[in-house]
């Protein structure tokens, strides 16, 4: 596996790499990046190249939030990369991707405004920008985005689709825990209590899809029943949103149907947890 930092040597590796199948993470790598990569490499077969990068990108993170503290674990990602079949890592450093006197972004005007860009002003900006840098500077035919950010996948769809960028865009299950917990870089911010509260948060999704499985439609009645789940077993959450929106543009519905999306963001002391349920028939 080879490691690139320049993007002068990363254009020379893409000069002889053919077919690319790339997944782009901030690092901190879990047993979730580690799936993606698998993916991709299955995607790949034993010709195409896998391709991943390790950014922590500060466009995307507020004024207030963990891009200082966000954690930085390069050898041992590079290890799980590496294991997981990744041929080529790009990691480079904040300079080598931004001009100090850039003056271009790129915005998103409607998929954003609602579950995590809500409260997050200008996030999904900051991930666009990055990801359509990252697609011209790798070039793949493919990427691999995780189910688990679904906002981030739609809009990333809704990117390439919207500025004819020729790239695949693949969506992977989300990967979790034992016990149901999405696996995510944040949860080593948990307390134990927090942790032992945490897996409410799938289990009050599965009761809802349940409900609609067998017949309950209704949005106000489908959240509540989650808001009871909550109130009773996660008394250490506190509410972010709890929504269902349809799966492709995420604006909300008052009746569930076919390709619906439950989201929810629930904050455990300093972490702020994510995770969602596709109803599908
Ligand atoms: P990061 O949070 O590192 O995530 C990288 C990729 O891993 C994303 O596609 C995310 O959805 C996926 N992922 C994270 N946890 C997962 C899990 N438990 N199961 C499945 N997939 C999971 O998302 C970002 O980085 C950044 O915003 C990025 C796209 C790299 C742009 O900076």
């Amino acid at each position: 596996m080879t490691l690139i930092e320049t993007v002068a040597d990363l254009r020379a590796w893409r000069k002889t790499a053919g077919h690319v199948v790339f997944v782009p993470t901030m690092g901190a790598l879990h047993e979730g990046h580690a799936t993606l990569v698998r993916e991709a490499r299955q995607l790949a077969g034993k010709d195409a190249r896998v391709a991943a990068s390790i950014f922590v990108n500060p466009l995307q993170f507020g004024p207030n939030e963990d891009f200082d503290r966000y954690p930085r674990t390069l050898e041992a990602d590079m290890a799980m990369c590496e294991a997981a079949g990744a041929d080529m890592i790009f990691a480079p450093a904040v300079r080598e991707v931004y001009h100090p006197d850039r003056s271009i972004k790129i915005l998103e005007t409607s998929l954003s405004n609602v579950l995590c860009g809500a409260s997050r002003p200008g996030h999904f900006d900051g991930v666009c920008t990055v990801v359509a840098k990252l697609f011209n500077l790798v070039q793949p035919d493919e990427a691999v985005f995780g189910k688990k950010d679904y906002q981030q996948l739609a809009i990333i769809r809704r990117l390439v689709r919207d500025l004819d960028i020729p790239v695949v865009i693949h969506g992977i299950e989300t990967v979790r825990e034992p016990d149901g917990l999405a696996m995510s870089s944040r949860n080593r911010y948990l307390s134990p209590q927090e942790r032992a509260e945490a897996p409410t948060l799938r289990q009050a999704l599965l009761a809802a899809r349940e409900a609609w499985l067998s017949g309950v439609t209704g949005t106000s009645r489908l959240l509540s029943l989650m808001r009871a789940h909550l109130a009773e077993h996660a008394r250490l959450g506190r509410e972010d949103y709890i929504t269902l929106v349809d799966q492709q543009t995420l604006q909300p519905l008052d009746i569930a149907r076919n390709h619906s999306l439950i989201a929810l963001a629930v904050w455990f002391g300093k972490a702020r947890l994510i995770d969602n349920i596709e109803l599908s028939r």
